[in-house]
C-alpha cells in the first residue's frame, strides 16, 4: 500500500477500504505523510466524493486518532447541537448555557472558522482569557459538575480532525459532503454524547447553498451517526443572509450577551428555539413543542441562562468583568457607516460576502495558522425585509486597517440588495430531518 496509490485510487474515482483510509490518515496524524499529499487527496475526495462505507471508514479513523470521553457516570442525557458553518452563526454560545440551565448536559467539541464561516472556538477566545483546550478529564468534570463545557480538538481529542480541518481551510476542500461528515461525527463521537441536534446551514453562506445537496448532507450524518448508534436529528436552517445583525468574533459575543438577555434578534432567536426543542426532546421532555419553546424562554427571562454562562465563562478562565462591560473591550479602531444609497426595500443581503468581508477585515483566516482580530467585523443596521430611506445606516464596518476598511465596506455594499417592493420574507427554519 502506498499513499501515491490511494491518492490515484481516489483521483480515479474508485471507493477506498477501510485499510487505506487508516493507512493514510494515521500517517498523516504520525506526521510522516507532508501536507501536499494530504491535500491531494482531500481534493480527489471532494472531487470524486465519498461513498456511505467509506464515510463510516473515514469517521471512525478520525474518531480513532484520538481518546473518547466517558461520561456514562454522569446522570442525566447528554446532547450537543452542531452547526456546518454559516455567517453570524452564534447559536451555540447561547445554546449551550441555555441548555444547561434548562437541565440538559452539553458536552461541546467545536471547530474554528473554515472558509468564509465563523468558529465557535475563535468567537469563545474573543472573551479575555478563555481558554478552549481542557484535557478529557477536566471536561468531564466540568460537564458533571457545570453542565456544560465547550473545547476544540486537540492532541488528544479528534487530533485527526484538528490537522485535516486546518488543511481543508486553506485548499479549498471544505464543502464536501463526506469530509462535513467525518469531521464533525468524529468529534461528536468522541465527546461519550447520548444525541446529536445537526444544524444544517443551506444558502448563499452556507457550505450547502441548495436545499437538495443540504438535504443529502443530512442524511448522510444521519447515516452515519445511526451506525454508532447515536439518535441525531437534522433541522435545516436558512443561511442566505447573516444570522441576527453581528458577524465577527467580539461583536457576536456581544449579541449573544443581548439574546441571553432576551433580546436576541427574531431570526438567531428562531433557530436557537427550534435547535433547543430537538435537543430537550432528545434528553427525553415529554411536552409539546409549545411548552419546550416555553420552558427556553423562561430559562432566558429568568437570568439562568445568563448566570450558566458566565459561570462557563468563569470555569473556563474567561474575564467575566469582560462580559459586564462589553463595550470596553476588543473595540476597533476603525467604524465606517454604510449608508443606503436609494429608498426601499432590502431584499438580500448576501451572507456569502458578508463572510468574505470579515475575513478581509482579519476576523478569520486566508491562511493555516493565521491570527484573528477579535474587534473586527460587520454589524448590520437592517436584515432583509426591512424598509430603509435614502442615507440610513444599513452596516457598521468595524475594522483596524484602513486599507481592509476601505475594500470590507465595498463587499458589504454589493451584498446588499434594495428594491422598490418588498420581498416576502424567508423562512428561518427549512426542515426538519429526524433519524
Ligand atoms: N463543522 C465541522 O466541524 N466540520 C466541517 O467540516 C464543517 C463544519
Amino acid at each position: 500500500m502506498t499513499v501515491l496509490a490511494i491518492i490515484a485510487k481516489k483521483r480515479d474515482g474508485l471507493a477506498l477500504d477501510a485499510e487505506e483510509i487508516r493507512f493514510l490518515v494515521t500517517a498523516y496524524v504520525e506526521g510522516t505523510i507532508p501536507d501536499y499529499q494530504m491535500s491531494a487527496w482531500l481534493m480527489a475526495v471532494y472531487l470524486r466524493g465519498m461513498d456511505a462505507r467509506e464515510t463510516a471508514a473515514f469517521t471512525q479513523v478520525m474518531l480513532d486518532s484520538g481518546e473518547r470521553i466517558d461520561l456514562t457516570d454522569i446522570s442525566g442525557r447528554k446532547i450537543d447541537k452542531h452547526s456546518t458553518g454559516g455567517v453570524g452563526d452564534k447559536v451555540s454560545l447561547i445554546l449551550a448555557p441555555l441548555m444547561a440551565a434548562a437541565g440538559v448536559k452539553v458536552p461541546m467539541i467545536s471547530g474554528r472558522s473554515l472558509g468564509h464561516t465563523g468558529g465557535t472556538l475563535d468567537k469563545l477566545e474573543s472573551i479575555p482569557g478563555f481558554k478552549t483546550e481542557l484535557t478529557p478529564a477536566a471536561f468531564h468534570d466540568q460537564v458533571r459538575d457545570l453542565g456544560v463545557a465547550m473545547i476544540g480538538q486537540n492532541e488528544r481529542l479528534v487530533p485527526a480532525d484538528k490537522r485535516i480541518y486546518a488543511l481543508r481551510d486553506s485548499t479549498a476542500t471544505v464543502a464536501s459532503i463526506p469530509l462535513i461528515t467525518a469531521s464533525i461525527l468524529s468529534k461528536k463521537l468522541a465527546e461519550g454524547i447520548d444525541g446529536l441536534v445537526m444544524d444544517i446551514k443551506c444558502g448563499r453562506g452556507a457550505f450547502m447553498t441548495e436545499i437538495s445537496r443540504a438535504e443529502a448532507l443530512a442524511q448522510s450524518i444521519i447515516h452515519t451517526a445511526a451506525l454508532h448508534s447515536l439518535p441525531t436529528v437534522a433541522v435545516i436552517t436558512d443561511m442566505n443572509q447573516p444570522l441576527g445583525y453581528a458577524a465577527g468574533n467580539w461583536l457576536e459575543v456581544r449579541e449573544v450577551l443581548q439574546a441571553l438577555q432576551g433580546r436576541g434578534p427574531e431570526d438567531l432567536m428562531q433557530v436557537t428555539y427550534a435547535l433547543g426543542v430537538q435537543m430537550l426532546l432528545l434528553a427525553g421532555f415529554e411536552g409539546s413543542t409549545r411548552e419546550a419553546v416555553n420552558l427556553l424562554q423562561n430559562t432566558i427571562s429568568s437570568g439562568r441562562a445568563m448566570t450558566r454562562f458566565q459561570q462557563l465563562v468563569r470555569a473556563q478562565g474567561g474575564d467575566v468583568q469582560s462580559l459586564q462591560e462589553p463595550g470596553s473591550c476588543a473595540a476597533a479602531r476603525i467604524q465606517q457607516h454604510l449608508r443606503a444609497g436609494r429608498s426601499g426595500f432590502v431584499t438580500g443581503i448576501d451572507a456569502l460576502k458578508i463572510g468574505e468581508a470579515v475575513v478581509r477585515l482579519g476576523g478569520g483566516r486566508k491562511a493555516l495558522g493565521d491570527q484573528i482580530d477579535p474587534a473586527v467585523g460587520v454589524l448590520l443596521g437592517k436584515k432583509t425585509g426591512d424598509q430603509v430611506d435614502k442615507g440610513e445606516i444599513l452596516a457598521v464596518i468595524h475594522a483596524n486597517q484602513t486599507s481592509a476598511a476601505r475594500e470590507a465596506l465595498e463587499m458589504v455594499r454589493s451584498a446588499f440588495t434594495i428594491e422598490a417592493a418588498p420581498a416576502p420574507k424567508g423562512k428561518s427554519i427549512l426542515r426538519i430531518i429526524k433519524g
